[in-house]
This record gives structure tokens, sequence and C-alpha cells, in this order.
């Protein structure tokens, strides 16, 4: 990220999560009610976990912003754990309060415990979950909400929706399908879209491989936790040319595309079409019926930990995805037309 950088930063049940963004201009509306919304966004959906009723995010923004409009400085968001109350001790930063509460030693299939404990030399396994889990995500969709209003500013606007869980590819379905699974202490993942509206032509370039903007979503929704498939636009495999490939047309004196397969995106940059985004969550891997594993202290084959989870968190998901894929919007907008302010962005940007 060049331009709309940030950290994030924060343990699953630790204190709480932070971010601090630098590069976004003055002048932009901080509109705290919106941010919350997308942070009860990412807390809905059927499937989720008890953790979800504990948790009931809101965001406190502690520079940055005054009188409800950026300054051009870093800005810093925090979401508070409200399930420390209950964790203080094990997460305490102290080292006379060390415990053994809570530590656990069988690997969880499907996430970072394996490889994280021998990467990062840990035994007591807790120290690897408390920040691969996903919960991290939460700061990120606060963070994604503040790249979202710098671009609402501009008149760009995204969405995302669910478009199957399991085998279900029919709203109706989902629930049914999820029940199941919970009945049987299994799990699901599924597919979501991604929809951003608006969008300049020329976002992203073809000059360099690390420059297309292409690869750049990509690697923003890969990199969700669970996320093992990103397509750009309509998956092509099969399709003759003559079918998948975009035909340019005047439409109203306008240059546009006959249709859309492309996602919005030719040769590593937008085009002027919607952006369509799409990724495959795969299922949770914390399971009440659980998988065969190894435990690291006693090296003998076990059942895996099992830890409050999701059965499905597929609509969770999306919304991380929403806000990643405003991340790299956001940062693409400011290197092309750049501006300390956003009257000087929208100056550059209306030109
Ligand atoms: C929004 C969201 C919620 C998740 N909730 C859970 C959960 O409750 N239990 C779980 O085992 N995994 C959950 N995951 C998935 C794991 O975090 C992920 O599979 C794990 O960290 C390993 O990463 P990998 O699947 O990318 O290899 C969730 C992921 C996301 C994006």
């Amino acid at each position: 990220m060049d331009k709309f950088r940030f950290l994030t930063a924060g343990e699953s049940h630790g204190k709480c999560l932070t971010a601090i963004i630098e590069g976004v201009p003055s002048g932009v509306n901080i509109d705290v009610d919106f941010i919350n919304n997308e942070l009860s966004r990412r807390q809905q959906g059927y499937g989720r976990g008890e953790r979800m009723q504990i948790e009931n995010d809101t965001v406190e923004i502690t520079s940055g912003v005054r009188f409800g409009k950026t300054l051009g400085s870093p800005i810093t968001l925090v979401v508070k754990n409200r399930d420390f109350e209950s964790w203080q001790k094990i997460m305490s930063v102290a080292p006379e309060d060390i415990t053994d509460d809570r530590a656990f030693s069988t690997y969880r299939p499907g996430h970072a415990d394996y490889a994280g404990s021998v990467k990062y030399n840990q035994s007591d396994l807790r120290n690897v979950l408390e920040r691969s889990s996903a919960r991290k995500t939460a700061i990120e969709v606060a963070v994604g909400a503040v790249a979202k209003l710098l671009l609402k500013e501009l008149g760009i606007t995204g969405t995302s929706k669910v478009t199957q869980i399991g085998s279900a590819c029919c709203p109706d379905d989902f629930k049914n399908e999820v029940d199941i699974m919970r009945e049987k202490g299994d799990t699901l993942g599924g597919k979501f879209v991604v929809l951003y509206q608006n969008l300049p032509v020329g976002l992203g370039s073809y000059v360099h491989w690390d420059r297309g903007i292409d690869g750049r979503l990509a690697q923003a929704v890969m990199s969700i936790p669970a996320v093992k498939v990103v397509e750009i636009g309509t998956n092509p495999l099969g399709y003759q040319g003559s079918k998948y490939h975009d035909e340019l047309v005047i439409n109203n004196g306008e240059i546009s595309h006959r249709t859309n397969n492309a996602g919005g995106i030719e040769g590593g940059m937008t085009n002027g079409e919607d952006l369509v985004i799409s990724g495959v969550m795969k299922p949770i891997p914390t399971m009440k019926t659980p998988l065969k594993t190894v435990d690291a202290n006693t090296k003998e084959e076990t059942e895996a930990h099992f830890e409050r989870s999701d059965v499905c968190a597929v609509e969770a998901c999306s919304v991380v995805a929403e806000a990643r894929v405003a991340w790299i919007l956001a940062d693409e907008i400011l290197l092309k037309y750049g501006g300390d302010s956003l009257d000087e962005l929208k100056k550059n940007f209306n030109k």
C-alpha cells in the first residue's frame, strides 16, 4: 500500500484491536455510525458462534478526526474486545500472571496452529491462535469503512452478497443447509461476490506485474482467513472467446462495453465498468465433531481442540472482502489523483 497505509494490532481475546491509518486527505467526512454499521454487518449471518453474541463491536476514533472531518493526520481506530473482561488474567502482559489456564497443545487442522507453533517456537498454541484468529478482521472492516467513506466522497460505492452456502445456491436454502451441519457438529463454506460501482477508467497499470489492480485485489481477498479461490468477473473456464470478451459500444455518446465478463478490469486497469470480484471461503475448520490430530507435547494422535466457533461465516467473510477491496481502491485513487485535502483530490478527480 503506497498512499492509503495502515497497520493493525490486537489479539482475539486481548484488550482491543487497533489500527493507525495514514494517507487519508483532510476534509473527508467521517460518519462513526457508518463505521459501526459496517462492524455490525460483519457480525451478522446465519451460522455464527456464541462470540458474536458477546461482542457488539463499535469503533472509538482517538486521532486524526476533528468535528467529523479528517485532519490529514494519522487516524487511530480502536475496537474493544468486550470478552476481554473474562480473559484479563489469561491475556495479561505481566510475567507474574503466567498461567496455563486456556493453554492447549492439540493442533487444530485447517488452522495456523502447527506451522505457527514451529515458526514462532510456541508450545502453548494459544500464542498462535490469538493473532491468527479471524477476530482481527473486525478492525480490518473498520479500516475498510474509512476507505469507503473516502470513496463515497467521489461517488464510488460498494456492496457484497453471498451466492452459495455449501451446495445451496438459493438464499432460501442457506439456513437449512447450516442447520443440518450444526446438527452434525460439522461446518460449511461458500461463495460471495463483491461489487463496486462508478470507478474511473485507469486505476492500476499494465507497466509492471505488481502494478496490476487485479493482482492487488486478488491478494487482498485471497489473504482473508479461509478464502481459497478468487475470481475476477465471470469465470472464463470453458467459454469461447467470442462469447466471453466484452465488445466496445457507444452508449448515449459514451464508450462502454456491451457485457462485463471481465468484471471491470482489462490489462490490470479498471475499464469503467462495475468491478466484480468473487471469493470462495472454505468450511470453518473448528468442528464440534473433532478432526483427528496430534498433540504437540505428547506427540501422540488425538482429537482437535474445540473452542467456540462459527458453523458458517460466509456472510461475514463477504463484508471483510468488501472492506479489503475498499483499501485497494482508496490506495489506487490516491496514487492516481493525489491531493492533501479532499478539495484538491476532487479537483484532480473531476478534471
Ligand atoms: C469472518 C470470519 C470468521 C471466521 N470464524 C471462524 C471460526 O469461528 N472458527 C474457525 O475455526 N475458523 C473461523 N474462520 C476461519 C479461520 O480463521 C481460518 O480458516 C484459519 O485462520 C486458517 O487460515 P486459512 O484458512 O486461510 O489457512 C473465520 C474466518 C473469517 C473470515
